[in-house]
């Protein structure tokens, strides 16, 4: 019984075979998307269009002739296969034309011609090209003892990385000739997980996975310490941290440490900051005295770069001297901006001499000084009355002077 049945369906198929005829949803596109389409009310209806050489909705009548690429009725072609033209492809394309419209008028050539500015294709592509656009550009090139080329005039050998060197016109393998990937395949496959290619090969940019403890495109990044069973974001290093660590600023930090400290010995010691924003034992000074968006040191809050306006010093704590809305950093009394109104008449705004600056401003002490530069202030912090600069100010000064 089974094995009739068979048979029938084997004969079915041999007889529609015979008339050119596809058996229901053989010759549908993409051999799937076939099923009852309600709308027609009909059965194996072929919902991406049909196969090259077959029409109806079910895609079961063959076109007119062979030489048809596609048509929409039983009688005509819509395109022809190469070399043909005419309403059933009857006729033939001029012999340079891979494609045409008539015998005058070719929409594409054969290998090794163009187009030109005129309509068939009558002119030859340069000798190393397969193809060409014109005269002076090849679209692919020809292969020489085993060697394929790449370039507008195919003058450069394709990769060894290449398999069989071979490879389009931009130079990118059309496989790869070892365990690497991307277009070039010039990336070692060997550093994913496992030494396993990514998927996509030629067109991947990274590796699929990494191994544990590595991340990034060619997994050759180190993930952060104490991360969750050593694993890593491939893309960005994250990481769920282990236990009594936490992730903060692309590192995993004892949960126990003060905010802001990346490690320490005890919640009073912080021995590194999360960043170089912060300073002091358990980090929590900002370098806010530092010129906007510089850091500082965290053992003192020495400014790696400039102070912030209107402060100045090696640790940039001390006001500028009055009137100067910023200063040089070893000479306070050098203003690079004022904030006198009055002086702007008479004064170029952008320097300012320092003989100008004559007030102390920082003293709180109104009366007149001359000091414009740490020599002089120097010489003034012996004097008793600079004694009673509050918080300490000046005992900067010569806390490294070397800086
Ligand atoms: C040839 O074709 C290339 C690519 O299409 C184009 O860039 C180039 O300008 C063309 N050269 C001439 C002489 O038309
Ligand atoms: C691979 O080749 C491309 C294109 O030449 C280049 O940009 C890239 O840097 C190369 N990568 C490596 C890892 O050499
Ligand atoms: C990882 O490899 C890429 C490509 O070879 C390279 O550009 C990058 O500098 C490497 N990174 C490290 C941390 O070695
Ligand atoms: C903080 O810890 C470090 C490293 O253990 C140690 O050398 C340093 O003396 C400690 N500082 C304080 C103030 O406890
Ligand atoms: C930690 O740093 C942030 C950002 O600079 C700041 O707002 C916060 O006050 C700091 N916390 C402590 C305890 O220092
Ligand atoms: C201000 O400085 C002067 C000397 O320049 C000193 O005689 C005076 O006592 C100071 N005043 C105050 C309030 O410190």
């Amino acid at each position: 019984m089974e094995v009739t049945k068979l048979l029938g369906i084997i004969i079915l198929h041999v007889a529609l075979l015979i008339s050119h005829e596809c058996s229901p949803c053989f010759c549908c596109k993409q051999g799937n998307g076939c099923s009852y389409n309600v709308q027609f009310g009909l059965d194996n209806y072929c919902y991406e269009g049909c196969i090259n050489g077959y029409m109806s909705p079910l895609c079961q009548k063959p076109c007119v002739n062979q030489r048809c690429q596609t048509c929409s009725t039983e009688t005509a072609c819509d395109t022809c296969y190469g070399g043909n033209y005419g309403d059933q492809c009857l006729s033939s394309c001029p012999s340079t034309c891979n494609t045409c419209t008539s015998i005058t008028l070719c929409t594409s050539c054969r290998d090794g011609y163009h187009i030109g500015s005129g309509t068939t294709c009558v002119y030859k592509c340069k000798i190393q090209c397969l193809s060409c656009t014109n005269g002076t550009s090849c679209t692919a090139c020809k292969v020489k003892s085993g060697i394929g080329y790449h370039g507008s005039d195919c003058s450069m050998p394709c990769s060894n990385k290449c398999k069989d060197y071979q490879c389009d016109i931009h130079g990118n393998c059309i496989q790869c000739a070892r365990d690497e990937f991307g277009r070039r395949c010039n990336n070692s496959c060997s550093s994913c997980k496992h030494n396993h290619c990514p998927e996509d090969r030629l067109n991947a940019l990274k590796c699929d996975e990494c191994t544990g403890g590595t991340y990034g495109n060619f997994c050759n990044e180190t993930c952060p310490q104490h991360c969750l069973n050593n694993v890593c974001d491939q893309g960005n290093g994250a990481c769920e941290c282990d236990v009594d660590y936490h992730f903060q600023n692309g590192k995993c930090i004892p949960t126990y440490c003060p905010v802001n400290c990346s490690t320490c010995t005890s919640l009073a010691n912080c021995t590194s900051c999360t960043d170089n924003y912060h300073y002091g034992d358990t980090c929590e000074y900002e370098c806010t005295h530092c010129k906007s968006g510089t850091t500082c040191r965290k053992i003192d809050g020495y400014c790696w770069s400039a102070c912030a306006d209107g402060l100045t010093a090696p640790r940039c704590d001390i006001p500028c001297f009055k009137g100067c809305a910023a200063c040089h950093r070893s000479l306070p009394g050098e203003c690079t901006s004022l904030t006198w109104s009055q002086d702007k008449d008479e004064k170029k705004l952008d320097v300012f001499q320092r003989d100008m600056v004559k007030e102390r401003h920082m003293t709180g002490n109104s009366s007149v000084e001359e000091a414009s530069n740490y020599e002089q202030l120097q010489e003034r912090t012996d004097q008793p009355n600079y004694q009673n600069v509050n918080e300490n100010k000046y005992d900067v000064l010569f806390a490294n002077s070397s800086l």
